[in-house]
């Protein structure tokens, strides 16, 4: 059976690895095309490296630029390499523009899509991400879902149940695997602050970073964090740009503010961190097994189980609630209320259970319909 992996952004780098990992050890014949929607050094090579992910099959250098335009480039350029490598399945990960594009291609060209993280709903079709994490399990012959609210969101999208299959979450198997590997980069230590003592900032969607107003409540919002502990800010191509275009000034004070960070260096970060602040998919799962709080500036998440069983919670993006928030997180942190959790199947075995999945369904076209 012949796999063809797409990956594209930085979010799915650490969802293929695993999946990859497991289908090597089953012996499959594999494929990895890269789109290059993300093509900086340190949003891309910088993770093949810390993932140990092979060297692309095929780059299909597709870059920036408006939702349309990447989407459909992504589409023109991925339908020669399937063609090429003419694969039993079309592996797609996330929510990214790469994940549904490739998805949409593949589907309409009979081969069998699965989708890797599927179910998840934020409820917010204003995210791009919501859009595509639709679309992609609308079109998907295998959605393999992370946590059992993205079965439920799935049936209630009326995917028959026999398309869906809940095989816990890839994310963790990575960051399980190389948990020992990013503490012994010893970050906190590299940049002078002391394990426990600081905190750790992400911030990059559009609805955060788009809008000068709301951009500029975070940033004072930094500055005020960054009174009460060092602030290690690293800083998404996306809201670099937006600073200056906007003309914003930087948060001063204790807030550090880093170019983007490899793998093992956000999770060095992260582990010992006070607390987190981000608008990331990825770090509330992450931040919920390392048992760290973690605030999520935004409305929703696609991610409820880390609320319910994890340690994060949302928070709205302005100035005064994010200093309330802080507060409160320091006074049940106090407590010992942060304890590393996991979730059903957040257990290191996702991307094994996604592989006996696949071979347990078999090889052939959608067309056949074995899977609908
Ligand atoms: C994308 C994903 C988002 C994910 C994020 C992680 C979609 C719709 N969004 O958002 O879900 O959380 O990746 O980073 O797919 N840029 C660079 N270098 C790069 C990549 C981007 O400078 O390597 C800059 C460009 O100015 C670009 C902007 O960042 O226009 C946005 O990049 P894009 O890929 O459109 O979306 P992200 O905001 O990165």
């Amino acid at each position: 059976m012949k796999l063809l992996h797409v990956v594209g952004a930085r979010p799915n780098f650490m969802k293929a690895a695993p999946v990859i990992a497991a289908g090597r050890r089953g012996g499959l014949n594999q494929v990895l095309v890269h789109t290059g929607q993300h093509y900086d050094a340190a949003m891309s090579e910088a993770f093949f490296e810390d993932l140990g992910l092979p060297t692309p099959d095929e780059n299909l250098d597709v870059g920036s630029g408006s939702h349309a335009e990447q989407t459909a480039r992504i589409m023109s350029a991925f339908e020669p390499a399937l063609d090429r490598h003419g694969p039993d399945w079309v592996l797609v990960y996330g929510d990214v523009n790469s994940t549904v594009a490739c998805a949409l291609v593949a589907a309409k060209k009979g081969v069998r899509v699965a989708h890797v993280e599927a179910g998840l709903r934020s409820r917010d079709r204003t995210m791009p991400e919501e859009i595509n994490r639709i679309v992609t399990d609308q079109l998907a012959d295998l959605c393999f879902t992370p946590s059992r609210d993205g079965d439920a969101n799935l049936l209630a999208e009326g995917v028959p149940a026999g398309r869906i299959r809940f095989v816990g979450n890839v994310m963790v198997d990575t960051l399980l695997a190389l948990r020992e590997s990013a503490r012994a980069r010893r970050m906190p230590e590299a940049l002078g602050v002391a394990d426990g003592t600081y905190a750790f900032v992400t911030l990059h969607r559009p609805s955060n970073v788009d809008d000068p107003a709301r951009l500029d409540e975070l940033l004072r919002a930094l500055e005020d964090l960054g009174r009460t502990m060092p602030v290690l800010f690293a800083v998404h191509p996306r809201t670099k740009e937006r600073i200056g275009q906007f003309g914003l000034s930087a948060p001063n004070g204790s807030v550090r503010l880093l170019d983007p960070l490899g793998y093992l260096e956000t999770v060095s970060l992260l582990d010992r961190a006070t607390l987190v602040l981000t608008d990331s998919g990825g770090l509330q799962e992450e931040t919920t097994v390392l048992g760290v709080p973690c605030l999520t500036a935004r409305s929703s998440t696609e991610r409820p189980v880390t609320i319910v069983e994890g340690t994060n919670q949302l928070v709205e993006s302005t100035r005064a609630a994010v200093g309330r928030a802080v507060a409160e997180v320091l006074a049940a942190r106090a407590l010992g209320r942060y304890r590393p959790s996991r979730p059903e199947r957040w257990d290191g075995r996702a991307g094994e259970r996604i592989v006996v999945e696949l071979l347990a369904t078999g090889a052939g076209r959608t067309t056949e319909g074995t899977t609908t």
